[in-house]
């Protein structure tokens, strides 16, 4: 029984990594031509939590991570305070893989190349909880008129998954007053994820 556990649990991570080799040769959209890295994706590739940013800035293009900048140590801050962790018991990743020029919001089109990768990383990892970081994720994952500021915290079902957005880490570094109510939705994440899958605080 254990050995088929093992191999059913490498089947996850094989395939994600079978993905991940052939998401780095994507030229889907036009944002193969600027970018230094695809930022795939990282973390625990059996947790029940998904975390989905927006697209990769600077410093992620660099080093082909996500979250790898000011907005991602301030992200790994919060995480810590809830005893989650992209090296244990998360998993992070992006709506579109490569960086945007100047940052900009990637467009519809970008979102609409980028969507397979994603969708397929979502059929492996296969998560009971997906948290949306800012509103490109929201408005994809919980509703087209999604708006972050009145309806985050809040727990959505959709397609079987419970769906949650929250303020994008570069949000509350422009707007520090809102690292409270965000601090708020880990929380509320924490309590959902003790209620509905316990196992991401074993051996932790
Ligand atoms: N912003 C995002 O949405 N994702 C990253 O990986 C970095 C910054």
């Amino acid at each position: 029984m254990y050995d088929i556990l093992i191999f059913v649990s490498e089947g996850i991570s094989m395939g994600l990594e079978e993905l991940r080799a052939e998401c780095l040769k994507c030229e889907k959209c036009g944002l193969c031509a600027t970018r230094h890295n695809v930022v795939f994706g990282v973390g625990n590739p059996k947790t029940d939590v998904l975390f989905i940013g927006e697209g990769p800035g600077e410093n992620e293009d660099l080093k082909g991570e996500p979250f790898v900048g000011r907005g991602g140590q301030l992200l790994d801050k919060m995480l810590s305070v809830v005893d989650l962790s992209r090296d244990k018991n998360i998993y992070i990743a992006n709506m579109v893989k490569c960086r945007p020029p100047q940052n900009r919001d990637p467009e519809e089109e970008e979102v609409a190349a980028c969507r397979q990768w994603l969708q397929k990383q979502i059929e492996f990892i296969d998560p009971k909880i997906i948290v949306c970081l800012g509103r490109v994720a929201a408005i994809r994952f919980i509703d087209p008129n999604f708006k972050v500021t009145k309806e985050h915290g809040q727990f959505f079902e959709k397609d079987g998954r419970l769906v949650m957005g929250t303020m994008h880490p570069a949000a509350l570094l422009r707007n520090p007053h809102s690292k409270p109510a965000a601090m708020e939705d880990f929380f509320a994440l924490q309590e959902k994820i003790k209620e509905i899958c316990p196992g991401t605080y074993d051996n932790i």
